[in-house]
């Protein structure tokens, strides 16, 4: 080697000694550490879906600051997802790695792909790219996201929050993230508001806007309450006092526990029959009540469920709230319960009950076999409602998917939408009492022009006046097809040839709703990979997913109805969280 060689050598050893303050350590079959400088914004880390869940520890100073799952690629990069670094306030910081699973048939974590694809940078682009990513329902810029929680309305902005996993769009890490609106259909990415805590992950809740400072948080300070996932579940405050952007954990946690394994989702409402604050919450097969003066100390006061509608699942997410009942000028109370399996095509869905409420205990109205479904599609679940709407509206919003294969729909850097706002109220047929879910009066403003031709995002009015049945068809022959029939009184949604539908058995599906009385009016909100459709002001609702390989261009109608095709006013892509 001549001298010259020589020295060259040795720079490059230097440089790699260098180099390697920054680069990774193997500790060992499944263990590895990764130093990072916190010069730039992020460090993207590489996601790869079929992979095993790697366990990352943030270490800043010898302290955990940060805990998380994801799904670091073995492979290949399916996919980035960020992670902040200017926000661990130091300049540099440890990545404590540990990878799950049988790691000996993946080979050595040292030629795992992640190593070379882990990069820095100032930006991470979460322009609306994907096909499949809806124009005017909410999704997260990026990430996984499934139930809708803590849902307000104040000062002129709806605010929703969210189950969120920031690292990955399969679901892990539950943190709520915070998506908010000024009209229901246009919305802003926060940033995450309550993130996991030593008392776990941050599960499924409520939020409430404690306008006589109640609870001593201040007057009109926020209160969030969730359930904290941890060894157990159970059930946590935190506040806000600057509108719902920050949130501040309360000491005292937890606030409630219980003492079976499936005890979440607490949901809060002002009671004001009793001046009192109710909260209802989903324990195993029932639902509790608890009350309270202050937000803090509840008072357990009954169950109810025990033989009550479906049960061929787990109950969740609970929502509490009486509802104006169509022509009476009465209001009742009911109960919105949702259940996974067990829903009337498979998988998830919304129950409903209707009955009497005095803050102690709810009276349901009908008999126990009898179950009352809110929505007749298969992608309708975790349905609550804001707290605090305007002019007491009541209006919802389901997480539009189905746990049968939420974590599999063909989407990649996001996975899961919202379905439209709607405006519940009750109405009566054949001596029951029933929930309508009308899409929210804000749909209208976005409605625009006539068009000859449905579009990827499209709204249909149809004027029926007997059976009949409507197809939405693509270039490709990939097709939906609805049909009335007017004697059973029952509108059916067939996707079994809507597009993909490889990614889970369970997805090809026909669907049908009754209509409680003949169809006059037929709305259908068509995005990139949904169908809602409401008919007579939302008393048959049906939100199905569709993945089209390419837009439905394409309407006919054989039968007696009539349609008309309007654009809907897509809605610019949602900016970056930060
Ligand atoms: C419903 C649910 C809730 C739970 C949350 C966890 O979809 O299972 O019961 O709080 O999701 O993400």
């Amino acid at each position: 080697m001549t001298i010259n060689k020589k020295i060259l050598m040795l720079c490059l050893c230097l440089v790699g000694a260098v180099a390697g303050l920054h680069a990774q350590s193997f500790l060992g079959d499944n263990h590895a550490m990764k130093r990072v400088t916190t010069s730039q914004r992020y460090l993207l880390l590489p996601v790869e879906e079929k992979e095993e869940i790697a366990h990352v520890n943030v270490i800043v100073d010898n302290k955990v600051v940060k805990q998380f799952n994801c799904r670091l690629a073995v492979d290949h990069v399916d996919y980035y997802v960020p992670l902040e670094l200017q926000s661990l306030g130091a300049p540099e910081a440890l990545l404590d790695i540990t990878f799950q699973g049988e790691r000996r048939s993946k080979g050595v974590i040292k030629d795992f792909s992640c190593w070379q694809n882990m990069k820095y940078a100032d930006a991470f682009d979460t322009r609306n790219t994907e096909r499949f990513r809806p124009s005017y329902h909410h999704t997260p810029a990026y990430g996984w996201m499934n139930d809708p929680n803590g849902m307000f309305y104040k000062d002129g902005v709806w605010h929703l929050y969210f189950q969120y996993n920031p690292y990955g769009s399969q679901w892990e890490n539950m943190t709520w993230g915070h998506s908010t609106s000024r009209d229901l259909v246009t919305w802003t990415q926060q940033p995450n508001a309550i993130e996991p805590d030593g008392l776990g992950t941050i599960f499924s809740g409520s939020a409430v806007v404690d306008k006589d400072n109640t609870a001593g948080f201040g007057a009109g300070a926020v209160v969030a309450i969730y359930t904290s996932a941890g060894a157990s579940q159970v059930q946590s405050l935190a506040y806000s006092t600057d509108g719902g952007q920050t949130f501040t954990k309360y000491a005292g946690n937890p606030v409630i526990t219980g003492d079976v394994p499936d005890f979440r989702d607490p949901n809060v409402f002002w009671n004001d029959e009793t001046g009192e604050w109710n909260l209802v919450l989903a324990a195993g097969q029932e639902v509790r009540f608890y009350s309270s003066k202050n937000l803090k100390e509840w008072r357990y006061e009954s169950s109810f469920g025990n033989g009550y509608g479906n049960h061929d699942g787990v109950w969740e997410c609970p929502d509490m709230l009486r509802l104006p009942v169509e022509g009476t000028g009465s209001r009742k109370w009911a109960l919105i319960l949702n259940i996974n399996p067990g829903g009337p095509f498979g998988g998830s869905a919304t129950q409903y009950f209707t009955g009497t409420f005095d803050g102690h205990k709810f009276t349901c109205e009908s008999s126990p076999s009898t179950t009352k479904w809110m929505d007749f599609g298969k992608d309708h679940y975790a349905t609550v409602t804001f707290d605090n709407a305007p002019s007491g509206r009541a209006v919802a919003m389901a997480w539009m998917s189905n746990w049968q294969y939420a974590n599999q729909v063909p989407t990649r850097q996001y996975r899961s939408a919202n379905s439209i706002a709607r405006d519940l109220y009750l109405f009566s047929s054949n001596g029951e009492t029933y929930m309508a879910s009308a899409p929210c009066r804000e749909m209208e403003a976005v409605r625009g022009r006539k068009t000859a031709h449905p579009t990827e995002t499209s709204e249909v009015e149809v004027n029926v006046k007997g059976s009949f049945t409507l197809t939405l068809r693509n270039r490709k022959g990939e097709e939906v097809v609805m049909s009335y029939d007017a004697a059973a009184q029952t509108l059916a949604m067939n996707r079994s040839k809507s597009g993909d539908t490889s990614f889970s058995e369970s997805f090809a599906a026909t669907t049908t709703a009754p209509t409680f009385g003949p169809l006059k009016t037929l709305r259908l909100f068509i995005d990139r990979c949904s169908i809602e459709a409401f008919g007579n002001n939302g008393k048959t609702a049906m939100t199905n997913l569709v993945f089209p390989s390419e837009p439905y261009n394409a309407l006919s109608i054989k039968g007696k109805a009539k349609a008309t095709v309007y654009e809907l006013k897509a809605q610019p892509a949602q900016p970056a969280t930060k």
